[in-house]
């Protein structure tokens, strides 16, 4: 599997690319051309280069997958929950049989390192698998309204649902979407990130070998302009499932208002890690160093604020600044530890909220700046970078950066810890060090978030519900909420006499 995989990368660095990578829209069950011909291109992130051209899609492309969906949607809708959830476990799989690909190209679009991608495959994966036997539990109610009454509810899919996936978590975002939508037995049209468009093509294709019919899933890939807001304004699209920035978010609101259609907002967030005094320094260490490196920091739920008592913050420090200096960096089909930023417009947004937070006199503790791959002088890097104290309205500390930046806050008092962890406008998720089991869930109660993990950051799976709060928006993916998140509820009462 991993010999697979490194096979794989070594092509990809002999020839600059991968053979049999899709160029074309999957549409009703085949692969489709844009119907203007228009392509644009997808780059290397580690390398800072195109390495493949893919459908610039537009709003013809998107009227065609919508008749696609629309034709499949009452068979599919009508279809039996296990029946259903058979197509999703042979996805599951064929994912797994066909992991190391996937994860190869999935870190190539990305940049992220190969360890990383194939978990995210694994994860894609398990998604399938807990949707297939999920579907076995969509199930409505009955209503005591007396006697000569009958009262149930009929559960129904939401109909044709639009994803619009970010790229930080192509192929995950995609899966926990998808996977849900279909259980739930609605139509499916996604549409990748531009910068990361392939393993969601790959997905719906692998969708349709494991004998999803014609149009009940369909990918159109191109600029969110182009292809995602014709599609978000669709009127035969009832559920839109935007993850992404506020302002994209607030556009999707817009874009779905005029029809009155359901949207689910994965917005950023800005979230606090807290260590407390007692808690153990080993795993917390662990801990916040997956919580802002991993992925360089491109996570909408990165812990990307130490808040952290004062007594132990000397020496958190010095072993973070240890491990975060150690980090091996390089292109992420090296297996480096840490990888690329996706693009280079997103190494230049991150590079100048370092630049002003330097201006502003903040002190970089370590990193800091945009580098290139060592071993090439090639990509889109940026150094893992910790920021040491913050006030509580820098904009270091208010502002989603998306990137390996860490603001640490120190405080004296669990009040002053819990008011430093609530003090932004986001509200996504929040970690808690401490071996004092009041302190934890007093604190998991008190602080506002979608989510809250105590003593490992980013503990748990897809059965644990996902989602924010505030600026980080509504809705709970995975878990059984998603499967309600695209279903509705119809009440029948009846009055059937005495
Ligand atoms: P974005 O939010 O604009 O893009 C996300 C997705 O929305 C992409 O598929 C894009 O094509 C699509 N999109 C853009 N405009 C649209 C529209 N009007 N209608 C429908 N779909 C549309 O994010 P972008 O520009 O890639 O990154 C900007 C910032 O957003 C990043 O610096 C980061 O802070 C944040 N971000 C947050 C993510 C999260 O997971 N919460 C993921 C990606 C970005
Ligand atoms: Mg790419």
């Amino acid at each position: 599997m991993t010999a697979e995989a490194d096979r794989l990368a070594a092509e990809y660095f002999q020839t600059g690319t991968l053979s049999g990578l899709p160029r074309d829209h999957f549409i009703d069950g085949r692969w489709s051309p844009p119907q203007y011909g228009r392509m644009m291109e997808t780059f290397d992130p580690g390398l800072g280069r195109a390495y493949h051209a893919f459908s610039a899609g537009d709003a013809d492309d998107v009227a065609t997958a919508v008749e696609a969906a629309v034709r499949a949607g009452p068979d599919w809708a009508r279809s039996r929950p296990a029946a259903r959830g058979a197509v999703l476990a042979r996805t599951a799989a064929l994912l797994r049989e066909e992991a190391p690909r996937l994860a190869v190209i999935e870190s190539l679009d990305s940049g992220k390192p190969l360890q990383e991608a194939e978990g995210d495959v694994a994860g894609a994966a398990r998604t399938f698998e807990y949707y297939a036997a999920a579907a076995n539990t969509l199930q409505g109610d009955s209503f005591p309204i007396g006697h000569e009454y009958l009262g149930y509810s009929i559960i129904e899919p939401a109909g044709l649902t639009a994803h619009i996936i970010p790229w930080n978590y192509p192929l995950s975002t995609a899966a926990r979407g998808i996977a849900p939508a279909l259980a739930a037995g609605c139509t499916v049209i996604a549409k990748p990130a531009e910068q990361t468009p392939m393993t969601a093509l790959l997905l719906a294709e692998i969708l349709h070998r494991a004998g999803l019919p014609a149009g009940v899933c369909n990918v159109v890939t191109g600029t969110g302009q182009d292809a995602g807001a014709p599609l978000v304004r669709h009127p035969a699209v009832r559920h839109v499932s935007f993850t992404g920035s506020v302002q994209t978010g607030v556009n999707v609101m817009r874009e779905a208002a005029p029809n009155v259609t359901r949207v689910l907002l994965e917005l950023g967030g800005k979230s606090p890690v807290v260590v407390l005094a007692d808690a153990d320094l080993d795993a917390a260490v662990e801990g916040i160093l997956g919580a802002i490196f991993e992925n360089a920091g491109q996570i909408c739920s990165a812990g990307s604020r130490l808040v952290v008592d004062r007594g132990i913050h000397g020496e958190l420090l010095d072993r973070l600044v240890k491990r975060a200096e150690a980090l091996q960096i390089g292109h992420g089909l090296k297996r480096s530890q840490f990888g690329p930023l996706n693009s280079a417009e997103h190494l230049s947004r991150v590079t100048a909220h370092v630049e002003s937070a330097r201006k502003r006199g903040l002190s970089i503790i370590t990193g800091g700046n945009a580098i290139a791959d060592p071993a090439t002088g090639q990509g889109w890097f940026f150094e893992p970078t910790i920021i040491d104290t913050a006030p509580a309205n820098d904009p270091a500390v208010q502002q989603e950066i998306f990137g390996p930046v860490l603001v640490v806050q120190p405080f004296d008092e669990e009040e002053e810890a819990l008011m430093l962890a609530n003090g932004t406008d986001y509200a996504l998720v929040a970690g808690i060090y401490t071996r004092d089991f009041s302190a934890a869930h007093r604190l998991a109660r008190d602080i506002d978030a979608g989510q809250v993990f105590i003593n490992e950051y980013f503990a748990g799976g897809i059965e644990v519900p996902f989602g924010g709060n505030r600026m980080s928006g509504f809705g709970r993916e995975k878990g059984l909420a998603a499967l309600e998140a695209y279903s509705r509820v119809k009440s029948v009462a009846a009055r059937i006499g005495k």
